[in-house]
């Protein structure tokens, strides 16, 4: 094996290139390697600058994520930093690929920085949960100033090579490979007598406000830490001597390294790269998709429509009348000029998109040359029934045919075909072109490759795709249905749709469950809870407040009224008193005496339902590791990411403490509150859910 860091002389230049595939991340070696490079360019005669390039796809792509949470090994990266900057010679990083975080923080202690018209830089740090620890949140600000600086170590947001000039990030930008404009531009400074150039001795950067900037970072992040302390590491550059705001960040650093909140960011940062990896797919091809086709162009239609043209495919879509495919056309109009306007999309490729790429038909003979279906049509089994019969009948041989009910039985509706193996769930969530979760149902008669082709698509999309099996709602809906019902017991027993919805935002989800049912319509609902009656188990506590709303014809944003009213901007509304009135109706008629519940026991119980949901659907295969059903949460629910997604979450809190909470809940109804055997197996074997996921990988 090659050394992680190279090192070559060609003439007064010491060449340094890393070569730690495939990101260059700054693990052990490579940061060891750094250090005996610049020693030996300094003890190597004649030497007069050195070079820092990766080979591969990238420069330094970051910090050896791997390595958190292990005790540090020395050298640590921010004394790599300082030695590279303390070095007599002229050194220059040549960047080509993603410069990240400690990568990023390489380069700023570099004298001079080149980068190729492509590269991309930032200090993502924030998205784990930390701020720049290798003395990023002291040099960038000098070369930038405070406002750009929190900008980008607050958003974590990449910058392209352009922008990077712009703000004094890099010194030039040149066409090339990295070595060759690096060689060329480190001539270039010799040639000119170019001095060394170190950051940290540039004078420090002007203050601002910095309470004002900490509680702003603090609001935007819904209760995430790590945003708000790159601020403060920042005005430790602005305030502060060098060394001294060194040892604030580093401070910063390893308080936040210590959190939760940096353990759940970092099992999603896994999740994410392992999800799409399943050994039942391991070397099984997908099969080609240039066309498809999607039946149905109401919300969900139009939305995964508009998803396929974006990523390239041709798309027909077929709907009941002439006056129906106009208004899907018109919704996927709008959503691609949506994109239009946010600069996303040329005025040329929406014009191939709507032109050329997308057909509307009424007649099932347009799919007959498509590789791949998508249904989107109402959510009932004899209208799904029918659809797949025609499907069965014009579709060529081979095309994948795909359902996105968000229920049904997909086995079932396979059963309506004469190739069941070519039959799958393409689970989209709403809006479809912007929501980046795709559950793959494979049903019992799937063919690999046609679970393949899912996956396939959901990355041609851009989707985090996800495999679940078949039964009510699969992952997401299931569990969503379980951990609903358990705030609507609450809200019988004394809490208001208020408090959870504000109990659960402050958790840090993006919306509370109510507000949610108002955004998607209570009338989905409804009809589910009309759909399960008569399955309904004698316990099963049901309110029906809910229903009254919907049978006044109030079904949330669309009608301007659900638990919420929406006047004026659509977001955010006022609580309807309607509702409390309806909730107080329901109480006194079932004989129920409210009483108080605090905002820890909403969220415990929440989660609780969530968690033991999640084991039941982990131990019937539905889902097949406890990260898949994080990712879930994390991609289509808004569950907070630095809570790591309930079943990272479960562990933090430790699965004993959740299990007795389940059997204190249970006191006062064992129906709902059965503890998953899974659960309690894991508890008694002192296990966590991670080493469930460990096991599978
Ligand atoms: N450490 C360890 N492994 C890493 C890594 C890192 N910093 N970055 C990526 N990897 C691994 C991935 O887990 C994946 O492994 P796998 O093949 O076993 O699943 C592999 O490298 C390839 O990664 P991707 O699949 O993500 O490849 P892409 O080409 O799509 O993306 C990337 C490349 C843009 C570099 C992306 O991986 C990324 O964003 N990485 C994280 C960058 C980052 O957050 N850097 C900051 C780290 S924290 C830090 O530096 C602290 C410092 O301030 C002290
Ligand atoms: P919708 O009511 O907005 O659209 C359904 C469309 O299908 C209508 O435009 C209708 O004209 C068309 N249609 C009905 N029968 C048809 C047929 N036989 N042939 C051709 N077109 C037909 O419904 P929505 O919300 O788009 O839902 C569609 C499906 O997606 C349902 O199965 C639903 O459960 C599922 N889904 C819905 C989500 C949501 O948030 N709305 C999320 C995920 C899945």
């Amino acid at each position: 094996m090659p050394d992680a860091i190279g090192y070559e002389r060609i003439g007064d230049i010491a060449v340094l290139s890393a070569n730690n595939p495939p990101v260059n991340a700054l693990g052990y070696d490579t940061r060891v390697g750094l250090i005996k490079g610049i020693e030996r360019a300094e003890a190597d005669t004649g030497v007069r600058a050195v070079l820092i390039y990766g080979e591969g796809a990238t420069y330094f792509a970051g910090a050896d994520i791997r390595e958190f949470g292990k005790p540090p090994r020395e050298p640590y990266l921010p004394d790599v930093c300082n030695r590279i900057e303390a070095c007599p010679l002229i050194v220059v990083s040549a960047m080509h690929g993603t410069a990240l975080g400690g990568g990023l923080e390489i380069a700023l202690s570099s004298h001079y920085r080149i980068a190729v018209p492509s590269a991309r830089m930032g200090l993502p740090e924030v998205n784990l949960g930390l701020i720049p620890g290798a003395t990023g949140t002291q040099r960038l600000p000098r070369l930038t100033g405070v406002e750009p600086a929190i900008d980008l170590v607050t958003s974590g947001r990449q910058i392209g090579a352009k922008e990077a000039l712009s703000l004094g990030v890099i010194d030039k930008v040149a066409e090339g490979t990295p070595r060759d404009i690096g060689l060329a531009y480190v001539q270039e400074l010799l040639d000119s007598g170019a001095n060394r150039r170190a950051v940290s001795e540039l004078p420090a950067p002007a203050p601002i406000d910095f309470d004002a900037a900490y509680d702003a970072a603090l609001a935007k992040a819904r209760g995430q830490l790590s945003p708000a302390y790159g601020v403060r590491a920042i005005q430790a550059a602005s305030e502060k001597p060098f060394a001294e705001g060194v040892a604030e960040e580093r401070r910063l650093f390893i308080e936040l390294m210590g959190t939760k909140q940096r353990q759940g960011m970092i099992h999603a940062f896994f999740s994410e790269r392992a999800v799409g990896k399943l050994p039942e797919l391991d070397g099984v091809t997908p099969r080609e998709v240039k066309a498809i086709g999607v039946i149905g162009g109401g919300t969900m239609g139009a939305g995964i429509a508009t998803a396929a043209l974006q990523s390239g495919l041709n798309v027909v879509l077929l709907e009941m009348s002439a006056e129906a495919g106009e208004a899907a056309r018109g919704r996927i109009e709008g959503n691609l000029s949506g994109a239009l306007k946010r600069g996303k999309l040329s005025q040329e490729k929406y014009d191939a998109m709507v032109g050329k790429a997308l057909t509307i038909a009424t007649d099932y003979q347009a799919l007959s040359d498509v590789d791949l279906v998508i249904e989107a049509v109402f959510e009932r089994m004899d209208v799904k029934k029918e659809v797949f019969r025609k499907l069965d009948a014009v579709c060529k041989p081979g095309a994948v045919l795909a359902t996105n009910t968000s229920y049904l039985d997909i086995d079932e509706i396979a059963a309506e075909t004469s190739r069941p193996q070519d039959v799958i769930g393409l689970h989209f969530f709403s809006p479809a072109h912007i929501m980046k979760l795709l559950e793959v149902v494979v049903a019992a008669k799937t063919a690999p490759e046609v679970a393949a082709t899912g996956f396939a698509l959901g990355k041609r999309l851009g989707k985090i795709s996800v495999r679940a099996g078949v039964c009510d709602g699969f992952i997401g809906n299931r569990i969503l249905k379980t951990y609903r019902t358990a705030a609507e017991h609450m809200v019988l027993d004394g809490a208001s749709p208020y408090q959870i919805d504000k109990a659960l935002t402050d958790f840090g989800f993006a919306m509370g469950p109510y507000a949610v049912s108002d955004l998607a319509g209570l009338d989905i609902g409804w009809m589910t809870r009309q759909r399960l009656a008569p399955t309904r188990h004698p316990r099963e506590r049901v309110p029906t407040y809910a229903d009254r709303l919907c049978e006044a014809g109030h079904y949330g944003q669309k009608t301007g009224k659900g638990y919420y009213i929406y006047e004026g901007s659509r977001r955010g509304g006022i609580p309807n008193p309607e509702v409390m009135d309806l909730i107080e109706a329901e109480r006194a008629q079932l004989g129920l005496t409210p009483r108080d519940f605090s905002d820890d026991e909403i969220v415990r119980r929440y989660m609780a339902a969530m968690v033991n949901e999640g084991a039941k659907v982990l131990e019937e295969g539905i889902a097949r590791r406890p990260l898949d059903i994080d990712m879930v949460f994390l991609s289509g629910y808004g569950f907070p990411r630095y809570q790591g997604g309930p079943m990272k979450w479960a562990d933090m809190q430790g699965l004993d403490k959740v299990l007795a909470d389940i059997r204190t809940f249970a006191k006062d109804d064992d129906w709902f509150w059965q503890p998953a055997p899974l659960l309690e197996r894991l508890v008694a074997e002192g296990k966590t859910f991670d080493d469930l996921n460990k096991a599978a990988a």
